[in-house]
């Protein structure tokens, strides 16, 4: 048996944020990060939020947050006592903001209304039920799964992320391309997940181009958030695999952005998981739906395919392919390399990749990234 939970209720397209004007009479709380707090964006979301509401902020997100901002967090909102709260930014301010009334709510704190308002298309976390919080004394990042982390309200407001720089369009693009081949091929992948990932899938490699060469163009930044969003309702359900399990140690101990740390690695591990044959099947049919081979082809040359047009798009986005070549010393890396093997065997994601991989395949890959 499987279960396929549909917990957020998702505004997408255009004036989404409109949404906000049917809250009256609130104590609402935002999460965002100090560069978002001094933007028009914030200046968008305030439009909408009627006067007979108050609106405290808390901006002190920072990338890949710690667990001490959850911590100033929980203390923040307990002066606060908000019936809304709105996670407003890229992962990093969402998941803070799942994390704070994760743990403001065992603290008896009520929150009627948690609402997402992504600005990055890339995380998916305004569906998920996840949340990934840092340890930076012990450089771990620490993904958290629980059903109450489900935002109510997702807000897919595309005009949100025209002011996305190229660099991160690429990256946090190339966390959706990952979330959605890892859902695809993940051991809790059903017909509903499949979907999902098959159209958050075509939807990256037809239009991250364009929102990377021209962030202004509004429907390529629409798709990107859809696609976003359906890539992260695929892999809360499927479950992620090993390009992440190693991911969050590259971001926990080197400290590459999220979705650069994913592409570094998904070409490797497309080629390591492609070894189980039913997930080489999954990938070949993902190669043939989004028309880089034809349906006639063996598996292994759909795989072919679709890792040589992965490579072909991390150039055309001007990514890097390797660790060295994002200026980290190789003796650095090869000084953590056991640390981060070790803590990707015991990080939560792993368990649903298809092919199993221990201590030696995990170094294999990190150094095949070196
Ligand atoms: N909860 C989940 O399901 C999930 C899934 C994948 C990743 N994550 C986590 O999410 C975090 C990464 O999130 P992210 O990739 O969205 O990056 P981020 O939230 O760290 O943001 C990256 C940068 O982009 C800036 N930014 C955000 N929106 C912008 C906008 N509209 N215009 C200009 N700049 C903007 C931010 O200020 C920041 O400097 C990591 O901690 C990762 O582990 C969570
Ligand atoms: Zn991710």
């Amino acid at each position: 048996m499987a279960i396929f939970t549909v917990k957020t209720r998702i505004h997408s397209g255009a004036n989404s944020l409109s949404w906000l004007r049917t809250l009256h009479g609130k104590r609402i709380w935002i999460v965002c990060d100090g560069f978002l707090a001094g933007s028009e964006n914030l200046k968008m979301v305030m439009g909408e939020i009627a006067p007979d509401n108050t609106t405290a902020l808390f901006t002190d997100i920072i990338p890949d947050p710690p667990i001490a901002t959850v911590i100033a967090g929980i203390t923040a909102m307990e002066k606060i006592q908000p019936q809304v709260v709105i996670g407003f930014g890229g992962g990093s301010a969402l998941d803070s903001a799942k994390a704070i009334i994760f743990f403001g709510r065992k603290q008896g704190m009520t929150i009627e209304t948690f609402i997402a308002i992504p600005t990055t298309s890339g995380t998916g976390s305004e569906v998920t039920s996840a949340c990934v919080i840092g340890d930076p004394s012990a450089h771990v990042k620490y993904p958290l799964f629980d059903d109450s982390l489900y935002p109510d309200i997702a807000l897919l407001e595309p005009r949100l992320v025209m002011s996305v720089p190229p660099a991160v369009t690429a990256n946090t693009g190339l966390d959706v391309l990952t979330h959605a081949l890892e859902a695809y091929v993940a051991t809790g992948a059903t017909d509903f997940t499949d979907a999902l990932a098959e159209k958050a899938m075509r939807l990256v490699l037809r239009f991250l181009p364009q929102a990377y060469r021209d962030g202004r163009q509004s429907e390529a930044r629409e798709k990107m958030h859809n696609a976003s969003t359906l890539a992260g309702m695929a892999f809360s359900q499927a479950g992620l695999g090993l390009n992440h399990a190693i991911a969050h140690q590259l971001g926990g101990q080197l400290h590459i952005p999220h979705g650069l740390a994913n592409a570094l690695l998904l070409c490797h591990v497309i080629r390591y998981n492609s070894r189980d044959k039913i997930a080489r099947a999954k990938y070949a049919r993902l190669s043939k739906l989004c028309g880089l081979a034809n349906f006639q082809s063996m598996d292994e040359y759909c795989v072919a395919k679709l890792i040589n047009h992965l490579s072909n798009l991390m150039q055309q986005l001007n990514m890097a392919g390797t660790l060295t070549a994002l200026n980290i010393d190789r003796d650095r890396i090869l000084s953590v390399t056991e640390a981060m093997a070790a803590a990707a065997l015991r990080d939560a994601t792993l368990a649903s990749n298809p092919l199993p991989a221990g201590d030696a395949e995990i170094k294999g890959i990190i150094c095949a990234i070196i």
